[in-house]
């Protein structure tokens, strides 16, 4: 079961850009592409746990601000050579605003 939770406005994130939700469970990077579709990720690289919210989004990948490695935002994935891949998490819009699903957050340990 879904647990959505409403987190901001669509128009409080920049086109290409990111905010962070800070949960006891981790901070979540919303990302918000040219086209203003909208992902969620953990806020980090699963190279060396670089902020992804602080990337440069494009298309609909980020590449992380440390070492450059490219992450699709749909799938979390790494792309190119190298391997690896970062918790997604749903989001939706209603009404422009965002909503974030909660469930895979509220099923992990707290962060320490
Ligand atoms: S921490 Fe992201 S590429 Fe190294």
């Amino acid at each position: 079961m879904s647990r959505w939770i409403d987190i901001a406005a669509l128009d409080d994130i920049p086109r290409r850009g990111a905010r962070v939700v800070k949960t006891p469970h981790g901070c979540v990077a919303i990302f918000r592409t040219h086209d203003d579709r909208v992902f969620a990720l953990d806020d980090a690289c699963p190279h060396r746990k670089g902020p992804l919210s602080e990337g440069i989004v494009h298309d609909q990948a980020v590449t992380c601000p440390l070492h450059g490695w490219v992450i699709s935002l749909s799938t979390g994935l790494v792309q190119g050579p190298d391997e690896g891949q970062v918790a997604t998490h749903e989001v939706k819009l209603k009404a422009g605003r965002i909503l974030l699903d909660a469930t895979r957050l509220l099923t992990r340990p707290a962060a320490a």
